[in-house]
């Protein structure tokens, strides 16, 4: 069945339920939840509500389901697979007014909170209770954490502390016929029927809103230590990610970044506070945690002398709070500094961690093959790696048609050395019509129903995840 239009009749509808403040059909609203960071796309909704109730946000669903009209949900719009954009027009659920914390139980170790508070956010005031909430995605400083469980995001600190699937005990959902409900239980353990809770982390909005979260926490790490190496092979810093790991370490962060990578970011940033030698291809940059110095050091000085066994240079060892600062910032901003560079796509690797090297040398052969230059960056203690694939030189002819076989190729190696086509950022729009290649098909129609049980009318962030058939 079509979708419908939004009509005046339906606008006057949806103002009954949310109120003259939350319905917006200007262009500045419309502009804005056009696009989020992936690429440069950019798709209208027809009206933007942001509603402040969970009741509103069941009415709302109730009619869109009554009248057939497709929602997309939005969090920050920070996503980098289009997973918020309102590719079907309709109606743009804006989550940004559920921006509340709403109980930190420090006996239990545990928050409850709305999506829509920016992660940081969360982030320093369960600090400020010597709580720690260890998710930390390169968008933490503005992204929301409603966005973070839909996506199941990751970031630098998951190589110790996981995901945050790890984190995520209980949902409160409104389906998309406008019930409402909650997944599981507030336990660290939970034995009792399908795990709906994990089913909706990582479901991208299609399967139900989220609008209450309860967060599993634990206590405050003290102290942490920084350490910079620059490598003049980008394989064998590939390869010494490993050693780390075989000689038991286990880095509170160990992230790569290729020489592009931290030249684009130092730009961007206006930075120079790292030195390149021209013979420097790659650096890794490695964060130990815990609560006793001494062991910090020694395990700092450990690493150290792991990555000597490789050609590197001088090891730089961020002491100061300022030198810890700015070296974050700088891999952070990576995404954006690509971004501003040049056309690009973001492909979101992730393999078996040993296989790193070859995923690098497999990148840069295709690359070869292909005409595409890449900048790869990320979790290398995940195995995750980001391959920002820039437009430069590259025809349109090449971007439109050529590129995507080289990608197909790609995660098809990918997929051959036991990893899958995305570690953290989702499938959303612009990685669907390779999740074939992830997924044999008894999966991916396994997926469908499952869709489909939720969804029957297929309103709720339509034409996201799934392959056109
Ligand atoms: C990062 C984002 C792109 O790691 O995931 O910078
Ligand atoms: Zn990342």
């Amino acid at each position: 069945m079509p979708y419908q239009k939004i009509d005046a009749q339906h606008l006057q509808n949806l103002t009954l339920l949310c109120g003259v403040t939350n319905v917006h059909t200007n262009d500045e609203e419309l502009i804005r939840c056009a696009s989020d960071h992936t690429e440069d796309l950019h798709y209208r909704a027809e009206v933007v509500v942001t509603p402040e109730t969970v009741q509103q946000i069941s009415e709302v669903m109730q009619y869109c389901y009554q009248n057939n009209i497709p929602v997309t949900p939005r969090g920050a719009g920070t996503g980098l697979s289009g997973g918020a954009l309102p590719i079907a027009g309709g109606v743009l659920l804006d989550m940004r007014r559920f921006s509340k914390i709403l109980h930190i139980d420090k006996q239990n170790f545990q928050v409850t909170t709305e999506p829509g508070v920016i992660t940081q956010v969360l982030q320093e005031t369960l600090l400020a209770e010597g709580l720690f909430y260890p998710p930390d995605p390169a968008s933490k400083g503005s992204c929301f954490i409603g966005g973070n469980v839909a996506e199941n995001s990751g970031g630098p600190r998951a190589v110790k502390y996981g995901v945050v699937k790890d984190y995520v005990l209980n949902l409160e959902v409104v389906l998309p016929n406008g019930e409402v409900m909650w997944t599981g239980a507030n336990v660290l353990k939970n034995a009792t029927g399908y795990n709906l809770t994990q089913l909706i982390v990582g479901s991208e909005g299609t399967l139900a809103i989220i609008t209450k979260i309860v967060l599993r926490l634990i206590p405050a790490v003290q102290h942490n230590m920084l350490l910079l190496v620059p490598f003049r092979s980008a394989v064998q810093a590939c390869e010494a990610v490993n050693a780390i790991f075989l000689a038991g370490y286990t880095p509170s962060a160990l992230e790569f970044m290729e020489r592009d990578a931290i030249e684009w970011s130092m730009k961007y940033v206006q930075s120079s506070a790292i030195d390149l030698p021209a013979n420097v291809q790659a650096h890794l940059l490695i964060e130990v945690d815990g609560n006793n110095t001494d062991q910090l050091y020694r395990d700092a000085e450990a690493i150290s002398d792991i990555v000597q066994r490789y050609d590197v240079g001088d090891v730089l060892f961020a002491d100061s709070h300022e030198q810890k600062q700015i070296l974050w910032t700088l891999r952070r901003k990576v995404g954006e500094a690509v971004k501003s560079n040049s056309i690009y796509k973001e492909e979101d690797t992730v393999v078996p961690r040993a296989m790193l090297p070859q995923l690098l040398t497999i990148i840069k052969q295709l690359g070869a093959e292909y005409g595409f230059h890449s900048v790869c960056y990320g979790h290398a203690g995940d195995g995750n790696l980001h391959v920002n694939i820039v437009k430069a030189g590259m025809s349109d002819d090449d971007w439109n048609n050529r590129l995507p076989e080289g990608i197909r190729r790609l995660f098809a190696e990918v997929v051959a050395m036991g990893g899958t086509i995305s570690g953290e950022h989702g499938i959303g729009l612009v990685q669907k019509r390779y999740l074939d290649i992830a997924f044999g098909n008894t999966a991916m129609q396994l997926m469908r129903q499952i869709k489909q049980v939720f969804d029957p009318r297929g309103i709720l962030n339509p034409g996201k995840i799934f392959p056109e058939k």
